[in-house]
């Protein structure tokens, strides 16, 4: 039955019902819709906007019903409006006349405002442990190949020497900044909205600070359309999704590239990669290609959200209720991603010599070499490094490398060069010489994972708080 009986003279429409309805989107924001039903009622007797009894049937009521949707002995009604109305229904039917008194001072305007919130903080909060616990991961990967040599590369050509360390400790800093992200969101969201009703507030003499206080938010909203029309706090989180998973999606893409007999850099544990129905000796990144290709659907929820809201005139519309389905699936899609990349990355044999001779291929040290002449003989830059490319056309032409070009070659395009030249291009001592702040060298390496510990550490201090 509906809500609003007294005023129509006909049942909806059965099919326009089920259109209307977002039941089977918002029941899960069941327990979530009962706590903020606790508070507000906590609140109204508190008040003495409703009776002290009244609130404490109320509240106890909602308690059981938590409970028995908990352990399964209640379901929640498919053919209900949505999560709200099933509830309020539900107690009725449980405790009488009392349960009418609810709603008094609240619409579900504000009520599924706070309902999203309180679901999206919980949610925000397991991301964060996930991020953090793929940071550490990280960083014990990049602890313990902090001086293993391997090309860096742009336009994916190899370009100059790097440890994978130092590559592995670039995603740390992008998952930071995700991390960094998601506490500002998580920071602009904790506004409790009650309060502002349908749109225009109420005339009753609500303690709001105090449901705030009961549901654990800091602040309250500040203007009453604004805190029924606000959906900026959904677009944040699936942008902070999206962003992540574009980082994500880079990384899956370069596990994707080193699983493969082109590169060989790494395997993946066989209890995260996947066989060929047809080809006997497959053995396929399928997780890493999966998670690069959920990561599309993920702007597709940014993307809706935008959209939906564009042009919107407060306060409340219908159109608000599409806001669920597309931030709770960028949520769970991050968050469905994250469980299997962690033990993947945690599992992932590294083939480090296989990594070592791919640097010592492609002349990656070319710069090391014109650095040489510029440092040790003085020359300018421009012209060592018109050098060095000679010379490394003359290898290409040779099959030679710069490490087995003779001294007698390199003299013939440049006498400043003697044997000092080797040991310059050692990939060992270029990657140990790049020790300026940020740089990939060995030391740097261990310096920074123990700066990204530190900083894990103390958000979660502060977390705890
Ligand atoms: N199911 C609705 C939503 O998700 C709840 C708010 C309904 N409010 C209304 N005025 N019809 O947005």
């Amino acid at each position: 039955m509906k809500l609003w009986k007294g005023r129509f003279q006909k049942e909806a429409d059965p099919k326009t019902n089920d259109f209307n309805s977002s039941i089977s989107i918002d029941s899960r924001m069941a327990q979530e819709d009962i706590v903020g039903s606790i508070a507000h009622a906590s609140m109204l007797g508190e008040c003495g906007i409703i009776g002290k009894e009244e609130s404490e049937k109320i509240c106890d009521g909602l308690r059981k019903i938590a409970e028995d949707l908990e352990k399964g002995t209640l379901a929640i009604d498919p053919d209900a409006e949505d999560i709200h109305t099933f509830v309020e229904g539900e107690l009725t039917a449980r405790i009488g006349s009392a349960g009418k008194r609810l709603h008094t001072a609240r619409s579900r305007n504000d009520q599924v405002a706070l309902d999203i919130r309180l679901t999206l903080r919980e949610n925000g909060k397991a991301i964060r442990g996930q991020l953090a616990e793929l940071i550490g991961v990280l960083c014990e990967k990049a602890e313990q190949y902090s001086a293993t040599v391997m090309p860096g590369y742009t336009h994916l050509q190899r370009a100059q020497p790097i440890t994978f360390g130092h590559h592995l400790m670039a995603y740390c800093e992008m998952l930071l900044r995700d991390l960094s992200r998601l506490e500002d969101a998580l920071r602009r969201m904790d506004v409790m909205p009650l309060g502002s009703g349908a749109l225009a507030g109420t005339t009753y003499p609500l303690d709001r600070e105090l449901t705030a206080r009961l549901l654990g938010f800091s602040q309250v909203s500040q203007n009453s359309l604004d805190g029924v029309a606000d959906r900026d706090f959904c677009a944040e989180l699936a942008f902070f999704s999206s962003m992540t998973m574009v980082h994500l999606s880079r990384f899956c893409e370069e596990l994707v590239l080193w699983c493969s007999w082109e590169y060989k850099f790494v395997e993946l544990d066989d209890a995260f990669s996947t066989g060929s129905s047809i080809m006997p000796q497959k053995k396929n990144p399928d997780i890493a290609e999966l998670i690069r290709g959920k990561s599309g659907r993920v702007f597709g929820d940014l993307m809706g959200l935008l959209a939906m809201m564009k042009g919107l005139p407060l306060a409340y519309n219908k159109d608000m209720q599409e806001d669920k389905e597309a931030v709770f699936d960028a949520i769970d899609t991050l968050r469905l991603c994250l469980t299997p990349l962690i033990p993947m990355v945690k599992t992932m044999t590294v083939l480090e010599e296989n990594m070592r001779a791919a640097a010592a291929k492609g002349f990656i040290n070319a710069t090391d070499c014109a650095d040489y002449l510029v440092a040790e003989k003085g020359m300018p830059f421009r012209d060592a490094y018109k050098a060095t490319g000679e010379l490394v056309a003359l290898c290409i032409q040779k099959g030679l490398t710069l490490e087995t070009l003779p001294l007698e070659e390199y003299r013939r395009v440049c006498d400043n060069f003697d044997e000092g030249v080797y040991e310059a291009i050692s990939l060992e001592k270029c990657v140990k010489d790049r020790k300026v702040l940020g740089g990939p060298a060995p030391e740097n390496v261990v310096s920074q994972v123990r700066r990204v510990r530190e900083l894990l550490a103390k958000m979660e201090r502060g977390t705890e708080k």
